[in-house]
């Protein structure tokens, strides 16, 4: 996954300073999308060394700045290469439009030349930023190579500003002149695969271009002045001059957005959004060569708050998104549980059919497939209705059995996950009825399906996911109560959920207490090469999400396994030196861990046992493990408390091993890539 962003202002005079901090800054919000590198573009001017006579347009080049590694790296190099091209950095510019990109490779290692924005070759007569992946690149390719153009980078992007040079050259050659817009609607024409992009041209100065299939794209608008564009675009009249935006950004998420505005619009798929003298025209794409239908497109208001976007008092976003969960928890049931009584308006209309299913699957990937594991065992007890499980890669390999009877629940933090949204489609075409349970409003998950409840978790930035696994279950448990609520026989347990759901805030705050334990936990294994989590029942997927988390953000070998799994085959591994942490709260299966306890402790395991307040006597009774008490609440729950001190531990363990905590090796927050 990658994050593109772009800022265009309008009448409203920037520093050259100030427009590069804000497309920096942009980026540094987009970070967590793509770490490996980063680029942006910008304009010079007439007094810039820049200039060349040589050049096919007459206004200002633009200025391409492209860097491996993080964004700071970027940061320093611009700074350092405005001041070797002598651009001054106070110059004013009345009207000015950059562009910027931070990369997660997929084709073409991480450097420079396969940095965006990818240029269609010398003067940079199209300049292009790009999320997503262009799956006929190569056929594209060999065409441009056919008629002359050459190649620098390893990218699928660098096919997209050569063609639209090729198509601008052949319009410029024929009759009459080409818009921005026409270009790009041809350019379209000829890509497949998935994508939002954003495209700059010194042929079109002060114009941008984005458009979008399959990946997102929002167009933020600060300062309106007229009443109407507050709420409308008008995309066939140019707005007044009052009406003009006097800065207008596109963004792949919002929290690049939030600081500067709350106004913003989500662009739809084939919709091409052409930003022209301070007006904004949404054009809807079509394949036949006809004009564009123009689109009128509202404008909605950010509920995201700038402090969800930083890091406060905290040294990590993981680290705060792991305190935020009492709040999160919060907000994630607020307004719908009511005198008793479990409210999902985004299902009700639904219910029936959920109700009748044949069975229930839940799909997703990574800690959101966990999540859903998570909550099948009382969505099985409280609706009677089969739940099974899949993992979406999994589920597209095998080409799952799925019939139109079924309820496909789809489980994702993101919304964007390219395997999940896959599996999607499928479920779709199959007649299955869709349920999407995201945390990202207007994403392609929350579009696409046929109904769905948001978790409400607040902006997720650490790429390992904690709050919103929580705010999952908590949904996924709500949904269990909704679907149930006509079952007279549940009745009473279904009270007793309710009473925990309220009082689950307060019993996640006091597990956070055990912050400082964790840490010295973690200092204990600091050096440890591996580490087994056992689990089972409700607590199958806190053992499987808890190694995750130690996996990807400590860069530890960790394995979460099925407790009753242990004598087939993992027992072969214990000695006095591996450490393994046993789930052990109090539930039904409490005296089958016991067993497994005892049998760990008869081969000498060196153990770590998580159990219930109280309970630590009944699970060590020879004083020789490690405990760590939680409090007890309602079994369902029991993994949203279980989870957080695993939280904690791979959260303590990777500072104290010197890794990136928030921007671990090798992973995106989203994966938007098959
Ligand atoms: C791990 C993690 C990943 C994601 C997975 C699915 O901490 O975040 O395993 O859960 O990539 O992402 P979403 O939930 O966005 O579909």
């Amino acid at each position: 996954m990658c994050g593109i962003f772009a800022y265009l202002n309008y009448n409203v005079g920037r520093e050259r300073r100030y427009i590069l901090e804000v497309l920096l800054n942009g980026l540094r919000r987009l970070e967590y999308r793509g770490y490996d590198s980063s680029g942006i573009a910008i304009d010079s001017d007439t007094s810039s060394v820049m200039q060349s006579k040589s050049k096919p347009y007459d206004t200002a080049p633009p200025v391409v700045f492209r860097q491996e590694g993080k964004i700071e790296s970027l940061v320093s190099s611009v700074y350092t290469e405005v001041d070797q091209l002598n651009l001054d950095l106070e110059k004013p510019f009345l009207v000015h439009a950059g562009i910027a990109h931070t990369r997660w490779a997929t084709h073409g290692v991480p450097a420079p030349r396969n940095s965006h924005p990818q240029s269609s070759g010398e003067f940079d007569e199209f300049l292009v930023v790009h999320n997503g992946i262009i799956t006929n690149y190569e056929v594209l390719k060999q065409t441009l190579v056919r008629h002359g153009f050459t190649f620098e980078s390893d990218t699928d992007t660098e096919v997209i500003p050569k063609l639209a040079k090729f198509v601008f050259d052949k319009a410029r050659d024929g009759e009459g002149g080409v818009t921005f817009s026409q270009v790009v609607m041809e350019v379209m024409r000829q890509l497949e695969g998935a994508y939002a992009l954003i495209f700059k041209s010194p042929h079109y100065p002060n114009e941008l271009i984005a458009c979008k299939r399959g990946s997102t794209l929002l167009l933020g608008v600060n300062e309106l002045g007229g009443e109407t564009s507050r709420h409308l675009f008008h995309d066939v009249k140019a707005l007044t001059a009052n009406d003009k935006p006097k800065e207008l950004f596109f963004s792949s998420d919002l929290c690049a957005i939030v600081e500067h505005t709350k106004n913003y619009a989500a662009i739809e798929d084939d919709e091409i959004v052409h930003i022209k003298d301070g007006s904004v025209s949404i054009l809807k794409f079509n394949y036949e060569k006809e004009k564009p239908a123009s689109v009128q497109r509202a404008l909605s208001v950010l509920e995201m708050e700038v402090e969800q976007i930083k890091k406060g008092d905290f040294d990590h976003f993981m680290k705060k998104e792991i305190h935020e969960q009492p709040d999160s928890l919060t907000t994630s049931m607020r307004g719908r549980l009511k005198d008793g009584v479990v409210g999902l308006g985004g299902l009700k209309d639904h219910m029936r059919t959920i109700r009748r299913s044949r069975r229930i699957i839940f799909i997703g990937c990574g800690t959101s497939y966990h999540a859903a594991l998570a909550a099948r065992p009382i969505m099985e007890e409280l609706t009677d209705i089969p739940v099974t499980m899949e993992i979406a890669s999994d589920m597209l390999d095998r080409k799952a059995l799925i019939f139109k009877e079924d309820t496909a629940v789809f489980v994702s933090q993101s919304g964007e996950t390219a395997d999940t949204l896959l599996a999607l489609e499928y479920a779709l075409q199959h007649g299955a009825l869709c349920v999407g349970v995201t945390n990202t409003v207007g994403s392609t998950l929350a579009r696409k399906t046929h109904c769905g409840v948001h978790i409400n978790a607040g902006c997720e930035i650490g790429v390992a996911s904690t709050k919103a696994y929580t705010c999952q279950i908590v949904v996924m448990v709500m949904m269990a109560l909704a679907i149930g609520s006509d079952k007279m026989s549940t009745l009473a347990q279904r009270e007793a959920i309710i009473a925990g759901l309220t009082k689950l805030p307060e019993k996640v705050h006091d597990v956070l207490k055990l912050d400082g334990e964790m840490k010295a936990l973690a200092q204990s294994l600091i050096e440890e090469q591996s580490l087994l989590m056992f689990g089972r029942g409700n607590n199958y997927a806190t053992a499987l999400e808890g190694a995750l988390k130690v996996k990807e953000v400590a860069l530890m070998h960790s394995e979460g396994m099925l407790a009753g799994e242990m004598k087939h085959g993992p027992l072969a591994l214990v000695d006095e030196y591996l450490p393994i942490i046993v789930i052990a709260t109090h539930d039904d299966s409490f005296s089958k861990q016991q067993s497994v306890i005892q049998q760990l402790h008869a081969r000498k395991g060196r153990l770590i046992v998580m159990c219930s307040e109280g309970d630590a006597s009944l699970v060590c009774p020879d004083g020789r493990s490690r405990v760590i008490e939680v409090p007890r609440v309602v079994d369902c729950l029991q993994p949203i408390i279980n989870i957080i001190p695993m939280q904690l531990l791979a959260y303590h363990l990777t500072v104290l091993r010197g890794y990136n905590v928030d921007q671990p090796r090798n992973l995106a927050k989203s994966v938007t890539t098959q």
